[in-house]
């Protein structure tokens, strides 16, 4: 990331987007930045929004409750899903979107723009922002710089906070509930943004958690610090079929390819999970298999079809959970 030398300038928790509406989920004006930022109640006041869009998308198709108002998605790595979902979002609020997500080498960023200039370049024609960046932390930097409200779409191997949303949106859909719940996470859980995420968010809950990783590939110390000071239990393998028979959840993840230095190591670990029909036969017949996708061999194509195959349904409920987060910032619900 090229940077800057001024500093960012100091500035209120809550972003200058005018006077708050009687709706204040708490979100109004805010940046989304951390899971950290959510609680069991505001969770549910986003959970009840997402199934209101839902019924919208799904009886008429859209709504004009964000009419008039801009969204910039600043993408500097490759996306399908959470830009897509984000545009889908907004248009169907009867939004715009300036779109930088078929990479940022069409933008000023290849002409050597930092990151802090180009987001207060795009605040001043949007009122708010989608950032993924290779870099832990940068989604904070751009909200440090920044008026409008910020959403982090994934900053390097640190948080993925709407996938999360989803994720736990997706997990109380399918299976009713989340306390009681056994949960597996599968694959990189070292590099997975999207499991650190949801492993924190998790710890609202009354949780278990079944690690199943390499060596090389197990879940960071500081998340893991937070589960353990939840009490939560945790059982740490790096064999899926010790897990696959006790949990209620199977959350499976690609290898991040991009975060390895050494690509001899990325080799070694890449192929090491596959979830297969054979699997699941020894898997509950109420229990979901999800993952963040894209999948590069991780599930077979056979267990598409299986029912507890959840992971594109997950996929669908992202448009309806980013619906509800933008009209929260936005100050509509
Ligand atoms: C994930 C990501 O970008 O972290 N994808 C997504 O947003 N659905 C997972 C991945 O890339 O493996």
């Amino acid at each position: 990331m090229a940077t800057t030398e001024s500093k960012a300038p100091a500035k209120d928790s809550r972003k200058k987007v005018g006077l708050a509406p009687n709706l204040d989920s708490g979100f109004y004006g805010q940046d989304i930045i951390s899971v950290s930022q959510f609680t069991r109640e505001n969770l549910e006041h986003i959970f009840g929004v997402a199934e209101e869009m839902r019924a919208i998308v799904k009886r008429v198709g859209s709504s004009d409750l964000l009419k008039g108002t801009v969204l910039a998605c600043l993408f500097y790595e490759p996306s399908t899903r959470t830009s897509s979902s984000f545009i889908a979002a907004m248009s169907r609020l009867g939004g715009t979107v300036i779109p930088i997500t078929q990479g940022v080498q069409f933008s000023s960023v290849s002409k050597g723009e930092s990151l802090p200039d180009t987001v207060r370049t795009l605040e001043s024609y949007a009122d708010v922002i989608v950032i993924r960046h290779p870099e832990m932390g940068s989604a904070q930097t751009a909200a440090d710089y920044a008026q409008k409200p910020i959403i982090n779409g994934g900053d390097g191997a640190g948080e993925h906070p709407t996938q999360a949303l989803l994720d736990l949106f997706t997990i109380k859909e399918e299976l009713g509930q989340i306390d009681g719940l056994s949960v597996g996470m599968v694959g990189d859980l070292r590099f997975g943004r999207t499991v650190h995420s949801l492993a924190r968010l998790l710890c609202l809950y009354d949780v278990q958690f079944n690690f199943v990783a390499p060596e090389i590939l197990r879940l960071p110390l500081d998340v893991m610090n937070e589960i353990r000071k939840r009490n939560l239990p945790v059982t740490e393998t790096y064999d899926v079929a010790e897990i696959v028979a006790d949990v209620d959840v199977l959350y499976i993840t690609r290898v991040q390819k991009e975060r390895f230095s050494d690509l001899a190591q990325y080799e070694e670990v890449k192929d090491l999970y596959a979830i297969t029909p054979e699997l699941m036969e020894k898997a509950k017949e109420k229990m979901i298999v999800m993952h963040p996708l894209p999948r590069v061999g991780e599930i077979s194509y056979a267990v598409d079809s299986d029912p507890r195959a959840a992971y594109f349904r997950q996929m669908e409920n992202g448009m309806y959970i980013r619906m509800a987060l933008l009209a929260a910032v936005l100050g509509k619900v």
